[in-house]
């Protein structure tokens, strides 16, 4: 569900015509809708009202400010993974007690910096993490409060770069491992032990893999509590997927992931959070490109674009599908030929779609890369020298450049010439 609609047979950004938007900005740009990202932390929210836990937005998903201030008004706590993701979250006016951080490499200095802001919690992934953390927070005279992610060895059938949750992964504790460093950490002056942490991958698309870790993670709560340790906190991770294909089944809704939430915790009396990233933002944006050339060659066709691989890297990085709609409703009406859909970056990777079938499209056509509002704009770059492009907020008829697009000048200002070759030097 979303709110990108053909009207009067133009795509439409909940009120506002995409063409006006490309007029005033350029192409390429990203455009999200303020209801979708509503709707979703909302219906989420909602499936889980009778747990009342924490929703702590995945900011790495999608970190425009705009985006974190949207969520933030909706109560939305933040799960974050670097100083760079927290200070975002403080600055779109995120409480502090509402932020969790998780990551398995936080330096001493994000550390320090997350006990100063007075976040929630962190999420610890190994021995020497928990080392480190007692620490700082010793040494700033704080107790750090502490959930262990446990990596319980479940495969959530989802692509291989984005699973977390298996043995081989290199996130968390192993699961045998929890009972040894419940006990160290309770032992540390700095810390406060209290929860236990999974996350097992993103893109998931069925329930059982979900049953399977919560399945341990209320073993291990009762384990540990048996043994002791005031555990009250459970972190559950995100990870559930989002439809990016028309020809495929959804995947579970959240009431059916809230169903199995209770089912295995909620009886254990738990305070808890959860960090669903893509679900919120996913499908609330969309990458607006126009076409620069069509290219047949050998009985293929290229439709060259002007956004490529550094502007989205899920379909070259994860073998990614996303639909690819034009903004004219009537070219859909034409008859379709497989195309791939490619940028002008020079690598042979650079596409974002390959075989699609397609609609003959002019020069000059826009188009809309659906459902690229999480792990779109974060994850891009400036390769072959491309300035970032421009991120756009739509609520209702209204727009606004939420994150302008650079000059050239800005860009190549970021470099510095050393003294020796600087004609001053
Ligand atoms: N919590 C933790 C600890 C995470 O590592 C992640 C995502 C999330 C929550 C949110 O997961 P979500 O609800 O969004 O699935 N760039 C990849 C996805 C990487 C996910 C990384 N961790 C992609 O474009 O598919």
């Amino acid at each position: 569900m979303h709110h990108f609609r053909y009207r009067n047979g133009i795509l439409h950004a909940e009120d506002v015509d995409v063409r006006e938007i490309a007029a005033a900005v350029g192409t390429p740009f990203y455009c999200y809708a303020t209801a979708t990202i509503e709707r979703h932390y909302r219906v989420f929210a909602e499936a889980f009202t009778e747990l009342d836990p924490l929703i702590c937005y995945s900011i790495k998903a999608n970190s425009n400010q705009a985006v974190i201030a949207t969520l933030a008004r909706l109560g939305a706590g933040m799960d974050v993974v670097s100083e760079g993701e927290l200070r975002r979250a403080l600055a779109a006016g995120v409480a502090p007690d509402k932020i969790i951080f998780s990551g398995v490499g936080k330096t001493r200095a994000e550390m320090a910096a997350a006990l100063d802001a007075g976040i929630l919690s962190f999420n610890v992934e190994s021995e020497p993490e928990l080392h480190a953390l007692a620490e700082v927070a010793a040494g700033r005279n704080r107790r750090a409060r502490v959930s262990l992610r446990i990596n319980p060895d479940v495969d959530p059938h989802t692509h291989e770069k984005i699973s977390t949750g298996r043995a081989e992964d290199k996130f968390g504790i192993p699961y045998d491992e929890a009972p040894r460093l419940y006990g160290i950490a309770a032992g540390l002056e700095g810390l406060e032990v209290w929860g236990v942490h999974m996350h097992i991958g993103s893109q998931i698309s069925e329930l059982a893999p979900f049953e399977r870790a919560f399945g341990l993670m209320r073993a291990l709560i009762v384990a540990l509590r048996a043994e002791g340790h005031d555990i009250r906190h459970a972190d559950l991770g995100g990870g559930l997927g989002v439809p990016y294909r028309k020809d495929e089944p959804d995947p579970p809704h959240p009431s059916d992931y809230a169903r199995i939430v209770e089912q295995a915790l909620g009886d254990l009396d738990l305070q808890l959070a959860l960090e669903p990233g893509r679900l919120i933002t996913g499908n609330a944006g969309i990458l607006v490109t126009r076409v620069l050339y069509n290219k047949p060659v050998d009985g293929k066709h290229f439709l060259i674009v002007d956004a490529a691989m550094n502007d989205l890297m899920r379909p070259t990085l994860y073998d990614a599908h996303h639909e690819i709609w034009p903004i004219a409703e009537e070219a859909n009406a034409g008859p379709m030929r497989p195309t791939d859909v490619v940028g002008p970056v020079c690598e042979t990777g650079d596409y974002l779609a390959r075989g699609r079938l397609l609609p003959a499209l002019p020069e000059g056509a826009l188009l809309a890369v659906m459902t690229a509002g999480a792990y779109g704009a974060v994850q891009s770059g400036t390769y072959n020298s491309r300035p970032l492009v421009p991120e756009v907020l739509v609520r209702g008829g209204k727009f606004a450049v939420v994150r302008p697009r650079p000059s050239h000048e800005d860009l190549i200002a970021l470099d510095r010439l050393p003294p020796w070759l600087s004609s001053r030097g």
